[in-house]
């Protein structure tokens, strides 16, 4: 009666298991893997709900690109780092896993390749084969002073049935951007084999001060053909409004194709809701106001978690230029899931083991630095504890 895509679905892991067992039971958890902004005490501007009360809503005028009004609000965020776009280079989707879908169908057929980071954002692998395409690996090196694409890999992960590539900049959860060096290369890597780049920029807006990157879009990119993604739910701290976008650059015959193809997609579901179409010039203009709050929350959690780990030589905080996530690297004295499941057991806290995002590093941890401090600090004191008995124990 079903189709075949469900077929390699995992099972629950021994994690999963042992929370739905806590919240049968009513135990309480820290969650440190809470990354849905809704969820995590921020205030929103007041006035931003004003932007809905329009009798605008009323009116129904699908245009399969979105409102000319909303992608002129999402132009004037791109002229602001320097990149000139014209309104028909936008496509609003109501989020940006339905933008990949869209370029999954626009540039790939059944039993096509993309290549990704690894490690990376787990759902791309997910939306990728509900699209019927298979994924390849290319590996980001942990360097000590930071992540580093392996072109090496990138390269060898070429073939004839690679239809794109992926670049999520900064990456999830790696937080690491693509530097300028790193750009022209990946371009010109694109360009030589006619693959079109990917680019997804959600976190982009969330770079830390006082990193040596200064990050640029890859919607600059004139020299081959590139899709950039982003949206309302990290730019805005809004998911729930759904609401995203898909930029087309590169050489002019090849945009042009693109758009008139992409037309035809985004016109079979015409899925952006009108509300979110009309608030979203007041949406883009008022997002300094959350995101100040985001990065004071991020860089105090980031501070906190740094301070508690110097207490413990084996621990390290993996270099992470922005975004929302953190990667702890423990002891290998236990796997990463090991430690998860301990962590959870033992001390009520929930963390993401690393392989869940593709880390070849043993023993990482993944946490979101979005939970308000009071929970993430009590949250991280206990790892803290649990590390060094179990450190303790082995002596
Ligand atoms: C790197 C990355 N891309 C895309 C998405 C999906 O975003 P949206 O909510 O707009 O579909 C996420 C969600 O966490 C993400 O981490």
């Amino acid at each position: 009666m079903f189709s075949k895509r469900f077929e390699t679905y995992a099972r629950p892991n021994r994690l999963s298991r042992l929370l739905s067992r806590f919240k049968e039971e009513g135990k309480p958890v820290i969650d440190l893997t809470e990354s849905n902004p809704t969820r995590c005490r921020f205030h929103y501007p007041s006035g931003l709900l004003h932007a809905f009360s329009t009798r605008k809503n009323f009116i129904y005028a699908p245009d399969p690109r979105g409102s000319s009004g909303a992608r002129k609000a999402v132009l004037a965020y791109y002229r602001r780092t320097g990149v000139l776009l014209r309104p028909e280079q936008v496509f609003l989707t109501a989020s940006s896993s339905e933008a990949y879908h869209f370029l999954f169908r626009l540039l790939a057929d059944p039993n096509d390749h993309i290549l990704m980071p690894s490690p990376g954002y787990p759902l791309m692998e997910h939306l990728s084969r509900l699209n019927d395409i298979q994924v390849d690996f290319f590996k980001l090196e942990y360097e000590g002073e930071g992540w580093k694409i392996d072109f090496d890999s990138l390269e060898k992960g070429i073939h004839s049935r690679t239809r794109a590539i992926v670049i999520i900049h900064p990456n999830n959860p790696t937080g690491s951007y693509a530097g300028v060096e790193e750009q022209n290369r990946l371009i010109s890597l694109a360009k030589k084999h006619h693959l079109p780049i990917i680019s997804d920029e959600v976190f982009f807006d969330y770079v830390y001060p006082g990193t040596d990157i200064l990050p640029r879009s890859f919607s600059f990119n004139s020299r081959s053909l590139t899709f950039t993604l982003s949206g309302l739910s990290k730019m805005a701290c809004l998911p729930q409004m759904k609401a995203s976008w898909l930029v087309i650059t590169g050489p002019v015959n090849q945009v042009r194709e693109s758009m008139r193809r992409l037309e035809l997609i985004a016109d079979a579901y015409l899925s952006v809701n009108t509300p979110v179409q009309n608030a979203l010039p007041d949406i883009l203009k008022q997002r300094d106001f959350i995101q100040r709050q985001v990065m004071g929350r991020v860089l105090k959690n980031r501070g906190c978690l740094i301070r508690r780990l110097e207490k413990l030589k084996s621990c390290r905080l993996l270099k992470g230029e922005g975004g929302w996530y953190a990667v702890v690297r423990l002891p290998r004295i236990m796997s990463d899931e090991a430690w998860a499941l301990r962590f959870l057991e033992k001390e009520g806290v929930l963390v993401y083991p690393g392989h869940f995002f593709d880390f070849q590093i043993e023993s990482c941890l993944v946490l979101s630095l979005l939970p308000p401090e009071p929970q993430f600090i009590r949250g991280v004191s206990k790892i803290v504890q649990r590390i060094s008995k179990e450190l303790g124990d082995l002596l």
